[in-house]
């Protein structure tokens, strides 16, 4: 028989329409069979114990990115963590940082999705559009392999240093670059060099520290940094390409 142990959930409660309420934890006690996910006692909560708890998902399969929060101190997706890898009985759950609590561990997700449809997150492409399809070598799908695992959780943006310094940082953020990288990388992507400049100053690439907290957060083993510094050399690159043409006219 499988044998259930009690844990005790500690969960962060905020409602930003009550903004005189200062958040606060409210505790659960459950009892939790090994292989049960975070995200399973939190439907068990909202269904059975407190229907005001408030909190999102959707695929159940860390694939949707939804149901991103801090789990015991650490980001990371709750339909993938389950509760008996940790060697406490104590979970605590909190929204995710660098965001705006909406309720619970719902956070506005307004800057993030900003900042992705900045940098124009699909293929452009200029030339006709192909009879059949666009294909691409083994090597070619290899070089945007990693990004194209992006689930857009906002894990990586809840750790980043530079997004915490508060909200006048206005920093891209580092998903915004993953998802840049991915279509720049792309063989069939024709997009010219100068959709870069959307996050060629201080807010964009240039912003980020290199601490590689992103790296650390990511559920799906995405390296956010590698896409920032891709897309820094890709810039230095198009920039003595400029000076090396305008040279050449001159002589
Ligand atoms: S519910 Fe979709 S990633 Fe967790």
């Amino acid at each position: 028989m499988i044998k259930a142990s009690a844990y005790t959930f500690k969960i962060l409660r905020y409602d930003a329409m009550k903004p005189e309420s200062s958040p606060c934890f409210s505790t659960y006690k459950i009892r939790v069979i090994p292989g049960l996910t975070v995200l399973s006692v939190l439907i068990r909560i909202r269904d059975e114990i407190d229907g005001t708890l408030s909190f999102r998902s959707s695929c159940r399969s860390a694939v949707c990115g939804s149901c991103a929060m801090v789990i015991n101190g650490k980001l990371d997706l709750a339909c993938r963590t389950q509760v008996a890898a940790f060697d406490t009985d104590t979970i605590i759950l909190e929204p995710l940082p660098n965001f705006e609590v909406i309720r619970d561990l719902v956070v506005d997700m307004t800057p993030f999705w900003t900042m992705y449809e900045k940098v124009q997150p699909y293929l452009i492409r200029h030339s006709p559009v192909p009879e059949k399809e666009l294909p691409q070598s083994e090597a070619e799908r290899l070089r945007i392999d990693q990004y194209v695992n992006c689930i857009l959780c906002a894990c990586c943006y809840g750790a980043c240093p530079v997004l915490a310094r508060g909200p006048d940082s206005d920093y891209m953020g580092p998903a915004a670059a993953v998802k840049l990288e991915r279509f720049v990388l792309d063989s069939r992507d024709e997009r010219p060099a100068g959709a870069l400049d959307v996050v060629n100053d201080e807010k964009g690439v240039w912003a980020c520290d290199t601490m590689f907290h992103c790296i650390d957060a990511c559920p799906k083993d995405v390296r956010p940094t590698d896409a920032i510094v891709g897309l820094r050399k890709a810039m230095v690159k198009n920039r003595f390409q400029k000076m090396l043409g305008k040279a050449k006219n001159e002589a």
